[in-house]
């Protein structure tokens, strides 16, 4: 292959004052002058924090990494970009997203680099560096952290995230000791990786493999398996190709690569995350992408993966059944992938997983037996939610996807926990419980917090899932009947903050429809009389946030960070 003149050569290359700086400062690391002659320079991007506990093995990963890039000739140099914790963030990791994305495109592009392998885990560490890197358009590979072990409590299998909220709801049922809940603390998260349910990250990193960012089988190997330290090797090898061939982001995100994605996200019971971050990452590479791809690229498709929250397994089984390949494979079989979308190892997705073995067809089930029938994420219209609104299928209950019932509403989250344990508080099991001022501009940043407990009293009683709607996410680990992302948010004035206690509701999943029963004429009535919440934030980067943040059926990115601004620098800095 003719040898071309690298990005970074513009640094290094120069026999003069710039280059003589550019160099003469990276040789105090040790370099040789000789690694700056022409070759591959790769940035490794590493979201390392021992704040984020998902990513906080990626040191050694890093390395690993660096080994193949050396090996194939490359010159590797890792730097740190601000890293998301989802479990310890506040108000919540949501808010930093666009962030972070801004701090992953501004390094890469300011920095000496041809390629770039982005080193993602915890949940928010996906979408932030795909977003930042896609609005430079340069060679760019994923590699996931991996899952941790499944948690192992008295005999059972517990899954990150979800065995949280069900030991929850049973302590607040009375059904189990706070001992007992205590006890589950440390049985839980019990080795390095990320949430090994099929959680935000898990889906996250199943959707990077589907989009074709990283090496097949990148999603499910365990973050201690040897093999997640073979991938990350042969993905350093890989970057350096990857430059040679110029093989650039926007030629692998292209409108198939997620159409394909979101057929996964159905096949795997994805989080419902997703939706705001593939429409986010599409929007900064250029591709259009809508709520309306999501229903329809997603309502056919069968969930076959059995995986908590919507069904028994985990992640560790999840790859030692075969991973993603083998659920691609099944797409594929049923004419549901479109094979010829490229992949970072330079072939097509249907050549990377053509014959993919299933090993275990409880946890990557037959087609013919899936879990659930029609696995896509719902997106709802109506008059409560103009824009849209999503609902996730497969973890919701059967018998409330047609549901007509009251509504409770909390005006805010702490309005939530102030009363939902109130006996006064009048509800049963066919309300409707709604939660306003937590979406993108409200919370601010959109919380998890859509999936709210139900009131202890009914636990008590044996219920276990009641009809919810928000303008908020909810966590990937969780489940239930759950309406999300009701746009346009309470905190801009939607439908959403005319609601009031006892108004009926109907949701008809199967005909994607959400309705507030009051007529247009009061509806009139309570928007004049409305009046916009003060912003959380009046300086700093949350007021930045708040003005600039996109609703949620448009990925909620910054308004200026939409699209892709290249890579280009076209001045020097002394
Ligand atoms: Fe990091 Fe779940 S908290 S992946």
């Amino acid at each position: 292959m003719e040898k071309r003149a690298l990005r970074s050569q513009s640094w290094f290359g120069a026999q003069d004052k710039d280059g003589f700086t550019h160099r003469s400062w990276m040789r105090n690391q040790g370099f040789p002058g000789d690694v700056f002659d022409g070759r591959p320079v790769i940035g490794i991007c590493n979201t390392f924090s021992e704040l984020t506990p998902c990513n906080a093995h990626f040191r050694e990963l890093a390395q690993r990494i660096k080994n193949g890039i050396w090996e194939a000739g490359g010159l590797p140099l890792e730097f740190p970009v601000m890293s998301l914790g989802e479990s310890n963030l506040r108000p919540t990791a949501m808010l930093f997203r666009n962030l972070a994305s801004m701090d992953v495109e501004e390094s890469i592009r300011a920095n000496p680099m041809d390629g770039v392998v982005l080193m993602c885990g915890c949940d928010k560490t996906t979408p932030s560096l795909i977003m930042g890197a896609a609005s430079c358009d340069v060679p760019a590979i994923v590699l996931s952290g991996g899952p941790m072990l499944n948690g192992r409590y008295r005999g059972e299998t517990i899954g990150s995230g979800t065995a949280v909220w069900r030991f929850t709801d049973a302590l607040r049922a009375g059904k189990i000791t706070r001992q007992e809940f205590m006890d589950a603390e440390s049985c839980l998260s019990r080795s390095a990786g990320s949430c090994m349910t099929m959680g935000t990250a898990s889906t996250m990193a199943c959707m990077v493999e589907s989009l074709g960012l990283s090496l097949p089988g990148n999603a499910a190997i365990p973050a201690v398996d040897a093999r997640r330290g073979q991938l990350a090797h042969e993905t350093g090898r890989r970057i350096v190709a990857m430059v040679q061939e110029d093989l650039r982001m926007s030629q692998i995100l292209t409108r198939k690569a997620f159409q394909n994605a979101i057929r996964a996200n159905a096949a795997i019971g994805g989080s419902t995350n997703a939706v705001i971050h593939l429409i986010a990452i599409a929007g900064r590479i250029g591709v259009p992408l809508t709520l309306e791809d999501w229903d329809h690229y997603g309502r056919d498709v069968r969930t076959i993966v059995d995986l908590q929250p919507s069904g028994r397994f985990l992640m560790e089984e999840f790859y030692y059944a075969g991973g993603l390949p083998a659920v691609l494979a099944k797409l594929a079989e049923h004419g549901q992938l479109d094979q010829d979308a490229l992949t970072a190892n330079g072939r097509t997705i249907g050549e990377n997983v053509k014959d993919a073995p299933n090993w275990n067809s409880e946890v990557i089930r037959d087609y013919e037996r899936p879990l659930v029938e029609s696995g896509g994420i719902a997106v709802l219209r109506g008059n409560l939610c103009p824009d849209g609104a999503v609902l996730k299928p497969s973890a919701a209950s059967p018998h409330l996807m047609q549901h007509r019932g009251r509504a409770v509403v909390f005006e805010n989250i702490e309005d939530y926990k102030a009363r939902i344990d109130d006996p006064a508080l009048e509800v049963d099991e066919t309300s409707v419980l709604v939660l306003k001022h937590c979406g993108p501009r409200g919370y601010p940043g959109m919380a998890e917090v859509g999936n709210m407990g139900l009131p202890a009293r009914l636990l008590a009683q044996g219920v276990t899932d009641m009809v919810r709607i928000s303008d908020a996410r909810m966590s990937g680990t969780a489940f239930g009947t759950v309406v999300l992302h009701v746009s346009p948010e309470a905190a801009l004035g939607g439908p959403l903050a005319l609601v009031e206690e006892g108004d009926w509701i109907e949701l008809d999943v199967p005909g994607r429809r959400l309705h507030l029963e009051v007529d247009e004429a009061e509806l009139a009535r309570r928007r004049a009389a409305w009046v916009a919440p003060e912003p959380a934030a009046k300086s700093g980067y949350q007021a930045l946030y708040i003005e600039h943040v996109l609703q949620a059926d448009r990925g909620a990115d910054f308004d200026f960070l939409v699209g892709c601004r290249g890579h280009a620098v076209p001045r020097e800095s002394h």
